[in-house]
């Protein structure tokens, strides 16, 4: 069975799709990842950010594994590298690239085979997984998107103004609404959860009883 979540940055996704794998005792696949270590492989290279077939080839021949928490890029473990504000300033680069985006869907799809798995992006449900069995969009107001990423920055020691969060994720919000292929939006079958007000527990919650009824009407009885 395929749970593919899709939704804006800010949204909570990863951290409750995580939990949500757990729970079911379903593999987990962040797509967002896989990506991100496409930038870091076109940096280890110093490939050109305006050679769009240098970076598909990346995509083409790059291995991405994932090992627990860890993601390797070729072997070489690369889970802190792939999250430094340089890859998330670049990633546009490589998630604007339809061919990119073409080779990393086919290996969504190869890691899928075989397994349980709740899958977090921006078009699992829409292009990687059309037949998912359920499919979930997980969405917060913008206000309260940048207000969590605030409060997340602070824990971090850094510091940052709401405003200058907000403007950052509307212009994130703008590129990932606008690609040519692959661009954020909701499957006309995904149910929309909007987790404004909700507490991480509740947006589980939710999440779960959605997996269930859906396990239901895909295998009923
Ligand atoms: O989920 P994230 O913020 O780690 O994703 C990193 C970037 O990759 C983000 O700018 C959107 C893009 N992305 C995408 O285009 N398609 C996906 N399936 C997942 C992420």
């Amino acid at each position: 069975m395929i749970v593919a979540i899709d939704g804006p940055a800010g949204a909570g996704k990863s951290t409750i799709t995580q939990q949500l794998a757990k729970r079911l005792r379903f593999a987990y696949l962040d797509t967002g990842a896989m990506y991100r270590a496409i930038v870091v492989a076109a940096m280890k290279r110093n490939t050109a950010w305006d050679d769009a077939a240098a970076l598909a080839r990346l995509a083409e021949t790059a291995q991405i594994e994932f090992e627990g928490d860890r993601v390797l890029l070729d072997g070489e473990d690369v889970t802190a590298a792939i999250r430094v504000p340089a890859v998330g300033a670049a990633i546009h680069y490589v998630a604007d690239n339809p061919q990119v985006r073409h080779h990393l869907v086919e290996q969504q799809r190869r890691l899928a085979q075989g397994k349980n798995l709740v899958t977090e992006g921006r078009d699992q449900g829409t292009v990687a997984f059309p037949e998912a069995e359920c499919k979930i969009y997980l969405t917060a107001s913008p206000e309260e998107r940048a207000r969590r990423r605030v409060e997340d920055l602070r824990r971090r020691g850094q510091t940052a103004t709401f405003e200058e969060v907000l403007a950052d994720q509307n212009n994130r919000d703008h590129r990932d609404q606008t690609r040519p292929v692959g661009r954020l939006c909701k499957a006309d079958d995904a149910i929309e959860v909007c987790t404004d007000g909700l507490t991480p527990e509740q947006v589980l919650e939710r999440l779960e009883a959605i997996v269930r009824e859906c396990q239901t009407r895909a295998h009923p009885g």
